[in-house]
């Protein structure tokens, strides 16, 4: 070793001990007859004291010519510190320095690698090796490192064993799209990576291994946001001779074994919604339960009343902003203006204010009575004080509105804590859903999901109307995980592709292989799969994932530090028989 302790180790009990740390010079502070360096490794900071009278002429010299992220090999005696720094652990003592070595010099770095940093996000991504000696950023992936660590000790003491699914896979129309590889040897053939090992751990169940799961990377070539990347890592996990409540059960089990075991937090039971009724009451399926303000359909108590806009509205759908009839115009403006960002897209925007003399004024003012506009307070529970929102239009964007427009009250009136989580899992999603592009209904989940049993022979004649055996679990409005009991007969395979407009002939050759499976004696079975870094960030109280990956791609899907994707070389295109189209 080349050093006797790290730099977050020692402490006051260590006065007068002889000690030799490694680590990166921090920060140097030269006062000309005393110099101070703040020693830094993954453990922590260490104070270095060289004084003139007790240090040679030599090594004063030497620490004067040390820059920042230096690494160097520092020897010394522990002495206690003349003034302390409570904000360190190593802050009641510094280290009287005998000798000094430079094990390797560092060009000035691009950025302070201090908790704040002036680096901006471009800059730290080319230079993440060196964002990653800052400690917030280490501490995210020591987190991740944690969960993961419990996640393998909870399924593997539940009878769940890891297994390793190939990642040069197939290509397959359902899902976003995949990133697709070349085959050398097979000229003109394509590998795709996998979105997920979906049929893979479907397969290890017709295998009988009953219990499998993975902590296992996928690629989806999507748009990027701040809770999706290219490559991502799940948790996959499949579990045979299984219904709904068991998976549920079980990873219930493991989600309140994470927050207890990293955070220390019981989170109670998780309840359960019908998809149908997280869209009725929050316009979205993974909405945010902790604050209420549920929307209440004003259609019965707001038509009629000679308001056009309202007349002509399949929905009119009201919020109730406890205590904020406060709002003023300015405010209530720029309200207006969010609902209105093409990535809202309300028209406009109605508001009620419930003043606490018991009258109402509203934008509606001129169309509704003071009676008329407390019928919608009565309907919406509103008390004096409260603000109303209502949107109007048809029922899908409506709901899509207004969804946004309650995260962003709840955001504005502080009722989105980081540190308060609320879990739910929601159930009984359709199976299919229309896409007008395609004209053809897609698999909401994924063509494996099993329709529920009641709804089986609705699957040919009203398939939008099916329900799936699926779930979500949501936290705090971020989709974490989700999963389904699976089809395990071959034939509602085949009908379950055939409701997809997959020909007998395309479903033969894209999952041929899954339907020979099943003649061979498929076990009923069931997983589900959890985003990794999402889990991360929502256990790091963020919003963004890539704080949580070591080596994150940007919005554009770059990797800018390795430059990364890349053009290749004609020889390997011609290796790979690839030609490139030029326009
Ligand atoms: P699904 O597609 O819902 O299901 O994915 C499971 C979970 O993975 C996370 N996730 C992502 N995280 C980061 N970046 C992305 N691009 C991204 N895409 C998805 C989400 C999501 O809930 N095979 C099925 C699971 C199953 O049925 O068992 C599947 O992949 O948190």
């Amino acid at each position: 070793m080349l050093r006797t302790h790290t730099c977050g180790e020692l402490r006051i009990e260590d006065v007068n001990k002889e000690v030799t740390l490694c680590g990166w010079v921090q920060k140097t502070r030269d006062k000309g007859s005393i110099i101070w360096v703040d020693l830094r490794d993954k453990y922590g900071i260490t104070q270095l004291l060289l004084e003139e009278g007790t240090t040679s002429e030599e090594l004063l010299k030497k620490a004067a010519k040390l820059g920042r992220e230096f690494v160097v090999q520092a020897k010394g005696t522990v002495i206690e510190r003349m003034s302390k720094n409570d904000k360190i652990a190593t802050g009641n003592i510094e280290i009287k320095v005998s000798s000094i070595e430079v094990l390797n010099p560092s060009k000035v770095p691009p950025f302070t690698i201090e908790n704040d940093t002036d680096g901006g996000e471009d800059l730290r991504m080319k230079y993440r090796y060196l964002d990653l000696r800052r400690a917030t950023v280490r501490k995210n992936l020591q987190l991740r490192h944690q969960l993961m660590k419990e996640t393998r000790a909870y399924l593997d003491g539940v009878d769940f064993i890891e297994v390793e699914t190939p990642v040069l896979i197939k290509s397959t129309p359902e899902g976003a799209r995949d990133f697709v590889v070349p085959s050398r040897m097979n000229e003109g053939e394509f590998y795709a990576l996998p979105q997920s090992p979906q049929t893979f751990k479907q397969l290890l169940m017709v295998s009988g291994f009953d219990r499998y799961y993975q902590i296992v990377k996928c690629f989806r070539d999507e748009d990027l946001r701040a809770d999706r990347q290219p490559e991502f890592t799940q948790i996959d996990c499949e579990l045979s001779f299984v219904e709904r409540k068991d998976v549920l059960d079980t990873f219930e089990g493991l989600v309140r074994h994470l927050f207890k075991a990293v955070k220390g937090m019981d989170i109670g039971e998780v309840p359960h919604m019908p998809y149908d009724d997280a869209m009725k009451y929050y316009g979205s399926d993974k909405p945010d339960i902790r604050f209420d303000m549920k929307f209440v359909e004003l259609n019965d108590v707001a038509q009629g009343k000679g308001f056009n806009v309202f007349d002509s509205s399949e929905l009119i759908v009201g919020i109730n902003a406890k205590g904020a009839a406060e709002y003023t115009r300015k405010q209530l403006d720029a309200l207006t203006d969010y609902v209105r960002r093409p990535q809202v897209g309300a028209k406009g925007l109605v508001y009620v204010k419930c003043n606490t003399d018991g009258t109402f004024k509203s934008s509606v003012d001129k169309f509704y009575s003071q009676e008329d506009l407390k019928e919608w307070a009565n309907k919406m529970n509103a008390e004096t004080g409260d603000l109303l929102l209502v949107l109007s239009g048809d029922i899908d964007h409506t709901r899509k509105a207004m969804n946004e427009l309650r995260l962003h009250m709840g955001n504005e009136l502080g009722l989105r804590n980081k540190d308060d989580y609320k879990l739910l899992w929601v159930v009984d999603f359709p199976l299919l859903e229309w896409d007008e592009d395609s004209q053809r209904y897609h698999a909401m989940h994924h063509p494996f999901t099993s329709p529920i049993p009641e709804d089986l022979d609705k699957l040919e004649n009203t398939p939008g109307d099916v329900k799936a055996n699926a779930y979500d679990l949501v936290v705090n409005g971020v989709e974490l995980g989700g999963g389904s009991i699976r089809i395990h007969d071959k034939t509602v395979q085949q009908r379950m592709f055939k409701a997809l407009g997959f020909t007998e002939e395309e479903a033969q050759a894209q999952f041929g292989f899954l339907l020979e499976a099943f003649e061979y004696g498929a076990p009923p079975h069931g997983g589900i799969a959890f985003g990794f870094d999402r889990l991360c960030a929502l256990f790091g109280g963020s919003d963004s994932i890539r704080d949580y990956i070591a080596f994150p791609k940007n919005n554009s899907g770059r990797d800018v530090m390795i430059d990364s994707p890349s053009k290749i070389d004609q020889a390997q295109l011609d290796e790979l028989n690839l030609s490139l189209k030029t326009k």
